[in-house]
């Protein structure tokens, strides 16, 4: 990883800039708490929580595209990051932005789609968990906080309802992130609501 690099590299074909790798890892222990925009971002327009209408542009300096960035814990003490950007579509797809949720957890990237399908919260709000069986860590997935359904971070599968979330390739280029414009789990059967693009609260 190059962490002096200022400028991002071009995305890969079909990949959207995300931001630098750096803001998507946790700041130390003592000076970790729910992040504003403006403390990540000089670039940032909203706060984490707000009712925000866009999100910073994009660029391609070491500011990423950021809606909001959530610090967390696991229930081992694990602090990760959910960072929330806004990955421009292809022409003529609506919505012409779809927000994004990215995070690095358990050493691995994930990167789904905001909005719970069952009433619209925003999932960055709710917790990335262990896929375990019979004590073993074989996946990961996120809890929303608002009723605590549960989706696969790769499948999009929720494990008791019919309802798939769409997931995203992650590529890290030379200390950035990028995210696929298209879903991972195309093929994956189920329904998906996204509620216009937009989270509910
Ligand atoms: S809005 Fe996510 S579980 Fe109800």
């Amino acid at each position: 990883m190059d962490s002096s690099a200022t400028v991002a590299p071009p995305a890969p074909e079909g990949y959207a800039y995300a931001g630098p790798v750096s803001d998507f890892m946790p700041l130390p222990k003592a000076a970790s708490t729910t992040l504003t925009t403006e403390e990540t971002t000089a670039t940032a327009a909203t706060a984490e929580g707000s009712e925000s209408t866009s999100c910073a542009a994009a660029s391609t300096n070491a500011s990423g595209p950021v809606c909001s960035v959530e610090s967390k814990t696991a229930k081992d003490g694990e602090e990760y990051l959910i960072k929330v950007v806004e990955i421009p579509q292809p022409a003529g797809r609506y919505p012409p932005q779809k927000r994004v949720a990215i995070s690095h957890y358990r050493n691995k990237w994930y990167a789904f789609i905001n909005i719970c399908p069952h009433q619209g919260s925003a999932l960055s709000r709710g917790s990335m968990m262990d896929i375990e069986d019979m004590g073993i860590v074989w996946g990961a997935g996120i809890t929303c906080s608002l009723h605590n359904w549960t989706f696969d971070a790769l499948s999009g599968q929720s494990d008791s309802t019919r309802f798939v979330i769409d997931t995203f390739d992650v590529k890290e280029v030379d200390g950035y992130i990028f995210v696929s414009q298209a879903p991972r789990n195309a093929q994956v059967a189920g329904q998906r609501r996204d509620f216009g693009g937009r989270e509910m609260n």
